[in-house]
């Protein structure tokens, strides 16, 4: 798949819609969430995989500065969740790095969040595959060399799909700037 380029399949009752980039530093990533930021209006589900340091907290802070959030964001590793009831919407930021079963975010009551009115994004997601529903927003972050990551996004739903293809307009309008 070449970069830039949006690929949209259907199957029978659900869509999927994937978008490759290509990052070339921080600054970039933290621009690229922060473009989805501004397109998110309560009720989305975003969920990053990557190895560590491949820039899941990077693109989560630029996300949240599109969601004119103000605070400083960090990574939640020791409390698993970190929530910023300011934004309109809030932003409710979880790292599950160190979950042990999928099962312990029902025990923590996690799930009225991801079905919620404010905007959730999860680190280290893979951890939990087992409690995700169909319709979400997907982040497989790579690192390509110190400074360059391969993001891809996958949208499931026709809801995500819409939102990925807003983002990649928004993206590459405001590249071309
Ligand atoms: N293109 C890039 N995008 C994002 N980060 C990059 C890039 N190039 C280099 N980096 C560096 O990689 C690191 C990413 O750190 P970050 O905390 O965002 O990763 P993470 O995926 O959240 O890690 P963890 O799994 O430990 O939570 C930072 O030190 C950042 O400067
Ligand atoms: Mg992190």
């Amino acid at each position: 798949m070449s970069e830039g380029i949006t690929v949209t399949r259907y199957t029978q009752d659900e869509a999927t819609c994937t978008l490759d980039i290509i990052s070339h530093g921080p600054a970039q990533t933290q621009r690229l969430g922060m473009r989805l930021g501004e397109l998110l209006r309560g009720g989305e589900l975003i969920l990053l995989d990557g190895q560590l340091g491949t820039g899941k907290t990077t693109f989560t802070q630029g996300l949240a500065k599109g969601m004119h959030i103000n605070e400083v964001v960090s990574s939640p590793t020791f409390t698993l969740l970190k929530e910023y009831p300011g934004g309109q919407p809030p932003l409710y930021h979880f790292d599950l790095y160190r979950l042990d079963e999928p099962e312990e975010i029902l025990d923590l009551g996690f799930e009225d969040y991801f079905y919620g009115d404010g905007v959730c994004i999860v680190e280290w997601a893979g951890k939990a595959d087992a409690v995700w529903g169909p319709e979400l927003l997907r982040i497989r972050m790579r690192v390509i060399n110190e400074t360059k990551r391969s993001l891809l996004f996958i949208a499931t739903g026709a809801p995500y799909c819409e939102l990925l293809r807003h983002f990649q307009k928004n993206t590459y309008a405001t590249v071309s700037s």
